[in-house]
């Protein structure tokens, strides 16, 4: 049996979600795709630190420890923040890896770059996990507008907010209140300040942009609003309306193709897509020429959800590359 060699870059809650389900799903990988998995590195900032039993002698702190063993071809990342993941990964593509990314902030910034450069070298580039976690936009959206063109995106994309909204309504909390819930819960980091200030969810609205339109807005064009200014007496009185509060992420291109997007709170009916979203939700709603407006929901982030959606793109990758080379 063929094997391709695997790194995985930050070794947190998505980077070990990868290891346990490759490990998981080891035997049906193999059966499915014909080639073996092999996790040959893992790269952190303390490699002293044995975060998985039996890991030990895969940890490293060295990206050139990393592309110095042979036959590494799949780098699986899942760092905070650009530097220094983009640097890995042009590296990565430059010594012919493919790049499997989970991190938003990164991709948000870097993603068209590191795309051409994939194209200059070759390989693929997977994101699904830096957009909505479980819910699939990224491939859905990549085979719509393979026929369709999409004018518009509407998004929920960041489950925090959208918990706290839902809690707001449903029970009457204040803002903090369900805060405190959702972090209790292990929705919202320690610090809150992404989620909650919208600058989580822009930077996944930046990323769809990319992708529908094959360009962004100027980032600092773009209005980010977020939820900490909604009061429980306007919930109620939205409510009383029949309107509900979301914290909608939106882009679209204009008739005379300028780009636009905002993200911020916005009232919207029982017609709207994005009305029924609730709890840690995520949901994009898509206005297409031929389909018409088509919404995915479901959940938005998390160990599982995220790790999952990076071995999928794993397993396209696979699939999509016709003579893959493998060592045996
Ligand atoms: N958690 C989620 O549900 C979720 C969902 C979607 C996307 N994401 C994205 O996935 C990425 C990882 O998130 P996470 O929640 O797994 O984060 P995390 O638990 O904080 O883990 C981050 C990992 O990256 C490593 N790291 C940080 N800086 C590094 C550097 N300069 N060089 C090498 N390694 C470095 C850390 O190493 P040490 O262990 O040595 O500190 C740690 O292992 C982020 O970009 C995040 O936005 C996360």
């Amino acid at each position: 049996m063929a094997t391709i060699k695997a790194a995985i870059l930050g070794f947190g809650t998505v980077g070990q979600g990868i290891y346990h389900i490759l490990n998981e799903k080891r035997e049906e990988l193999k059966n499915k795709l014909g080639i073996e998995l092999e996790v040959a590195k893992i790269l952190v900032t303390d490699a002293s630190r044995e975060r998985v039993p039996g890991t030990a002698h895969l940890m490293t702190t060295s990206m050139d420890d990393v592309l110095a063993e042979p036959g590494m071809q799949v780098v699986f990342e899942a760092i905070v923040n650009e530097e220094p993941a983009y640097s890995y990964l042009k590296r990565a593509v430059e010594h012919k890896c493919h790049v499997i990314t989970a991190n938003k902030v990164m991709f948000a910034k870097r993603g068209l770059e590191l795309q051409a450069l994939a194209k200059v070298n070759g390989v693929f580039v997977g994101y699904e996990a830096t957009t909505a976690g479980g819910v699939p936009v990224i491939k859905t959206m990549k085979n719509i507008l393979l026929v369709n063109d999409v004018s518009r995106i509407q998004g929920i994309l960041n489950g925090t907010s959208n918990y706290i909204l839902t809690k707001m309504r449903a029970e009457g909390c204040t803002f903090e209140e369900a805060l405190k819930e959702a972090q209790s819960l292990g929705y919202a980091e320690a610090d809150p300040y992404n989620d909650i200030s919208g600058q989580d969810a822009f930077k996944k609205l930046m990323i769809l942009s990319a992708l529908a339109f094959d360009e962004q807005p100027d980032w600092a064009d773009v209005e980010v609003i977020g939820i900490d200014s909604i009061s429980p007496a306007q919930v109620q009185e939205a409510n009383d309306k029949g309107l509900r509060y979301r914290h909608v992420a939106e882009v679209e291109r204009l008739d005379n193709g300028n780009i636009v997007a905002k993200v911020g709170p916005q009232l919207v009916d029982k017609e709207h897509p994005l009305y029924p979203v609730d709890d840690v939700n995520n949901a994009v709603a898509l206005e297409t020429n031929y389909i018409g407006t088509l919404t995915l929901i479901g959940p938005g982030a998390g160990m599982y959800p995220t790790a999952s959606v990076m071995v999928e793109d794993y397993a396209e990758i696979i699939g999509k590359r016709a003579g893959f080379v493998v060592t045996i």
